[in-house]
């Protein structure tokens, strides 16, 4: 039987090699996680290529139109085939030999070997007929391509456990994203993903938060694998001991949310005076009214949705390594992918707008963007105080007295991810979760 949830951590699951080596045997290979989106691919013959620590998997749209996922390797001599994302592929060629694959990643044709083939009997895997890319696992989601190495995973459905349900509402496969951000950070894959799933720091890193949201009255669901927030918005922090007027909260939701009342970007710093709150409603219910108004002038689809779903955040780690942040009409995704070393990692960061049902550019092919440190200001004030901190919390786990941290239950979704985590990688016992028997 499995023990409960942690609530202490040794700090060397944040920066050994040892476990960092672990998860490269035992989690990367074995575990769903989002590649790309169906709109990185959305022609044949397109592919995207997806890294995180030392794997390689390039996803390809095939002839046949079928989304498919191979490791990045030539079965002859393993040089990695694809470079990086790109178009209009009719094979995939090896640089190395030009040995050929199809799209589907089965073996074309093979250059001929010159007259030192004629002496020496040709490699067996040569001639065998079955001979192809490494294939991966690969299925479909609300328009995201998750692919798994295992060949034997369970499948993506069982995987996502009640998500998908729970989502059904948000059609997310409606949405586009025109771009994406990726920066390098100097801090575990998994710091970064703890600074995203819980409300607790909000007080002391977005203090300017508190005027528009609940960071205590948010509760967590904890599933078998993965794990949920829900916060309430358009209401102050209770830590706000009931200070923040109407005019404040206006200009707090507008500054952080405007665009999904439709406020230009340019005007959300600026967004005039509140707008006045009729008799018996409240501050919420006029900015409720308002989003309705937005997400009306791109259809329907929301159009019976509840006031708790209109303007509330729901948050949805997804285990390992991604997080939704879904709002009616925006959400965004985080993913983080572990670097050369345990302590740096990338974070990429995804946003995605409802889409008029009419728009001809409603799922562009998304760029990405590797942001340099200089140009982070550019992803707002939230995000820059999440960035700054996490560097600093890294070289705190590095400190030698240092030998764990602590979880409040405010925490309990690490806790949860780290319960998870020692389930695939079976850790020897100085690593494993310290609980009552230890
Ligand atoms: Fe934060």
């Amino acid at each position: 039987m499995e023990r409960a949830d942690p609530t202490r951590l040794q700090s060397a699951r944040y920066t050994s090699e040892a476990w960092a080596a672990l998860e490269r045997e035992r989690l990367w290979s074995r575990v769903w996680q989002i590649a790309c989106t169906e709109d990185c691919v959305p022609e044949p013959g397109d592919h995207w290529l997806y890294e995180i620590g030392d794997l390689s998997i390039v996803v390809v749209r095939g002839e046949d139109a079928t989304i498919r996922a191979f490791q990045n390797a030539c079965p002859h001599r393993g040089n990695a085939l694809v470079r990086g994302h790109g178009r209009g592929l009719d094979r995939i060629r090896c640089a190395y030999h030009h040995w050929c694959f199809g799209l589907d990643g089965r073996l074309q044709s093979i250059s001929p070997q010159g007259d030192a083939a004629k002496k020496t009997e040709p490699p067996r895997t040569a001639r065998d007929p079955g001979i192809g890319l490494i294939d991966v696992r690969v299925d479909v989601w609300g328009g995201f391509v998750f692919v798994n190495p295992d060949p034997g995973a369970e499948p993506l459905e069982r995987w996502l456990e009640t998500l998908p349900a729970e989502l059904a509402w948000v059609e997310m496969a409606r949405y586009g994203c025109d771009r994406f951000m990726t920066v390098e950070l100097d801090c575990n894959w998994k710091v970064a993903i703890d600074a995203f799933i819980e409300t607790y720091h909000l007080h002391a890193v977005h203090p300017q938060m508190l005027a528009i949201a609940d960071d205590v009255h948010t509760p967590i669901t904890l599933y078998d694998k993965h794990s949920k927030f829900v916060q309430p918005y358009g209401v102050p922090s209770p830590r706000r001991g009931g200070d923040v007027d109407d005019q404040e909260l206006w200009e707090s939701f507008a500054a952080n949310l405007g665009h999904r009342m439709g406020i230009p970007f340019a005007d959300q710093m600026a967004p005039g005076p509140a707008p006045a709150v009729p008799e018996g409603k409240t501050m919420r219910d006029v900015l409720i009214g308002r989003i309705r108004d937005h997400l009306a002038t791109l259809g329907p689809l929301y159009a019976d949705l509840d006031d708790h779903h209109v303007i509330d955040d729901f948050h949805y780690h997804v285990f390992p390594n991604a997080i939704f942040n879904v709002f009616a009409g925006w959400y965004g995704l985080i993913r983080t992918r572990p670097g050369a070393t345990p302590e740096t990692c990338s974070l990429d960061m995804w946003n995605f707008d409802l889409r008029r049902e009419d728009a001809v550019d409603a799922h562009p092919r998304p760029d990405e963007v590797v942001l340099p440190r200089e140009e982070w200001p550019a992803l707002g004030p939230v995000l820059m105080q999440d960035l700054e901190l996490l560097g600093q919390v890294q070289k705190g786990l590095r400190q030698p007295g240092l030998e764990e941290v602590r979880l409040t239950p405010a925490e309990s979704r690490i806790g949860r991810m780290h319960t998870v985590l020692d389930r695939f990688l079976d850790p020897p016992a100085d690593l494993r979760l310290p609980g009552p028997r230890d």
